[in-house]
């Protein structure tokens, strides 16, 4: 089978993330593809946020801070949860979605746009041996990350993918039927 979509048929988000995570010209190279998602009327409707390193430490502050702003009374455990979130992988991009008026392109196709980048990051980095997730959770549409992360008022979070190299065997990947999927009209 051609090798590209074996690779496309085959990636595999892993949960369990080490280093090493891609960075320098590697990085740059996957950023590069995610550069090329689908967008309509070429707005580049989205940018990218790296935290890696300290950064992640606190950022978990962040994530902290969110969670007892969401539920005051969030208990030790869940917070040490939010607090140690970002350190599940070496590196984390933040997939930031920046929202422009155009007569055309409305906001759902500038979103689908960014989550079209976000795929392309997770398979560029497969692509080049790494591993990735992506992430959200309700920290992820709260306007407090946002602003901590510097998002304009237009702006907004679309996830995060963590990358780095994946810890212990890819799982299983289920055999799907695409008869039970795709139909003719
Ligand atoms: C928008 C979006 C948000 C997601 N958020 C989470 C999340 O917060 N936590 C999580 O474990 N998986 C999340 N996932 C699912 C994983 O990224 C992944 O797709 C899932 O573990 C299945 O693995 P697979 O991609 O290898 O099939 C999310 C996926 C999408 C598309």
């Amino acid at each position: 089978m051609n090798d590209i979509l074996r690779f496309l048929q085959t990636r595999n988000s892993a949960p369990r993330l080490t280093a090493p995570a891609p960075a320098g010209a590697e990085l740059e190279e996957i950023f590069r593809a995610a550069l090329r998602a689908p967008d309509h009327a070429w707005l580049r409707p989205w940018r990218f946020i790296t935290i890696a390193g300290e950064r992640r430490a606190e950022f978990g502050r962040v994530l902290e801070h969110c969670l007892r702003l969401r539920q005051p009374d969030a208990d030790a455990a869940a917070l040490e949860k939010a607090r140690n979130a970002p350190l599940r992988a070496p590196l984390l991009v933040a997939v930031v979605v920046a929202l422009k008026e155009h007569p055309k392109v409305p906001p759902i196709e500038q979103r689908l746009s960014a989550a079209c980048a976000a795929h392309a990051i997770l398979l560029a980095a497969e692509a080049l041996g790494y591993a990735g997730i992506w992430r959200t959770g309700a920290s992820s549409f709260h306007r407090a990350v946002m602003d901590e992360l510097g998002l304009a008022g237009n702006e907004e979070l679309v996830g995060f993918v963590y990358l780095g190299s994946r810890e212990g065997a890819p799982k299983n990947l289920p055999l799907l039927d695409t008869a039970n999927f795709v139909s003719s009209w």
